[in-house]
């Protein structure tokens, strides 16, 4: 065992720890990943009969207004100056979102001001004032209204849950977000963009380093490699960023997820949709949205003779899927908070990143909490001999 720290998962909570740990604290560190490549669900790669970079996981967003987190990842990367915006396709029309004065005005066929298409959310919104919302039904028409939820949310909700909303928590959402403007950027992060040479040339700057030694498609629970579980317990200190229940051998049950399905297909066009992200709203409409990964680099040379799409299908996660969101029931923050007392109660091990602390981080946020871990309990431990729980 020549490592000085074990880092479970090559996700950006992993990188971001073993690249510090690495730079910052000189120590010898080993990540090792179940996976075939590095990156976690931030990993992309080009399409073989295309050259189109596509994000296996899902489309993923860098945005951030954390002046830390840009500043690093500026170390390994630029960006390009891409503002993400969606579009939403709703009976053979597309309409901007996030809900804005262009959606409404285009819904209703109207030139209202700002002031008139408030005053005409809130008198439909009033169809259920001063009630208290029993489902996420309810929630969502005394939010925006009858007219724009039922359009707009109400069948994209039931199909990322595969529930009828009338079924679902209230608690899913707390606010649906209405511009009276035309404003319709996405994000409003100070900065935002992709990588210029794209994800997997950045994730791979980050451990590129001779004393992070990378090790795919190991797993921390087989045996047989020098960084199992039984080969590292007790010996170095580990960072795991793999399942908390996993971990313990769901010992107090397993915390539920939602998955997606993504299927990939290549067109023989040049842009399918004009736009990289279409989200499709309606119940008769089986996935939630089509991305067309060329539109997230058009600065790049790509060929015009195909592009690249891939739909997403919303469903609950059973053993084996990949964990995307939690679900996050009342039982599973139930059985969390046993999981927490059982991490903290394990010495040499830190529990990070969204699986191994079951919330969902955006990638700056992922960064942002390792950056913590290596401030608060890392340095403490290697430098000052603190230890580590
Ligand atoms: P992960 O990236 O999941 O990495 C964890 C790694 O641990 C994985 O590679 C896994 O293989 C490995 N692992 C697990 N168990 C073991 C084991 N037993 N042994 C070895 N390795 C193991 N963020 C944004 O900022 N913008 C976006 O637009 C955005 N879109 C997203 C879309 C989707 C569908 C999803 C799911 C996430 C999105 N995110 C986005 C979030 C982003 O993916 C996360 O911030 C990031 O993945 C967090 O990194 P992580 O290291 O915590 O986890
Ligand atoms: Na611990």
């Amino acid at each position: 065992m020549n490592a000085d720290l074990v880092v479970v998962g090559s996700g950006l909570f992993g990188l971001t720890v073993a690249e510090r740990a690495a730079n910052e604290l000189d120590l010898n560190v080993a990540i090792i990943d179940r996976r075939s490549h590095i990156g976690g669900n931030a990993y992309t790669e080009n399409e073989e009969q295309t050259g189109i970079e596509v994000h296996r996981y899902g489309a993923h967003l860098f945005h951030t207004s954390n002046e830390r987190v840009w500043d690093y990842v500026n170390r390994f990367t630029d960006f390009t100056d891409y503002v993400h915006r969606v579009y939403t396709r709703h009976q053979d029309e597309v309409f901007p979102m996030p809900i804005n004065l262009g959606t409404i005005n285009q819904f209703f066929r109207a030139a209202y001001s700002p002031a008139e298409a408030r005053a005409l959310i809130q008198e439909q919104a009033g169809e259920l004032a001063g009630t208290d919302p029993q489902n996420l039904n309810d929630k969502g028409i005394q939010l925006i209204g009858r007219p724009l939820y039922e359009a707009f949310i109400k069948h994209y909700t039931g199909k990322q849950w595969q529930t009828d909303p009338k079924d679902l928590p209230a608690s899913i959402i707390n606010r649906l977000p209405v511009r009276y403007t035309y404003d319709n950027r996405y994000f409003n992060d100070k900065y935002e963009g992709l990588p210029v040479d794209g994800y997997t040339a950045w994730l791979e700057r980050m451990a590129d380093h001779p004393k992070i030694d990378v090790r795919l498609d190991t797993d921390f629970f087989d045996e047989g490699h020098d960084y199992s579980r039984s080969a590292v317990s007790g010996q170095v200190p580990v960072v795991y960023t793999g399942p908390v229940d996993r971990y313990f051998d769901y010992a107090e049950g397993d915390l539920s997820w939602r998955t997606i399905d993504l299927e990939q297909e290549v067109l023989p066009v040049e842009d399918f949709q004009g736009a990289p992200v279409m989200n499709y709203p309606d119940a008769d409409v089986p996935f939630t949205r089509i991305l067309e990964f060329r539109h997230f680099y058009p600065q790049r040379n790509y060929t015009k003779d195909a592009t690249v799409i891939m739909r997403e299908f919303s469903r609950f996660a059973e053993k084996g899927d990949e964990p995307y969101y939690p679900v996050n029931t009342s039982v599973d923050r139930e059985k969390l908070l046993k999981y927490r007392d059982l991490a903290r109660g394990e010495d040499n091990v830190l529990f990070g990143g969204r699986l191994g602390t079951y919330k969902y981080l955006d990638m700056h946020m992922a960064i942002g909490a390792a950056l913590s871990m290596v401030d608060n309990k890392l340095k403490p431990h290697f430098t000052g001999g603190a230890s580590i729980e």
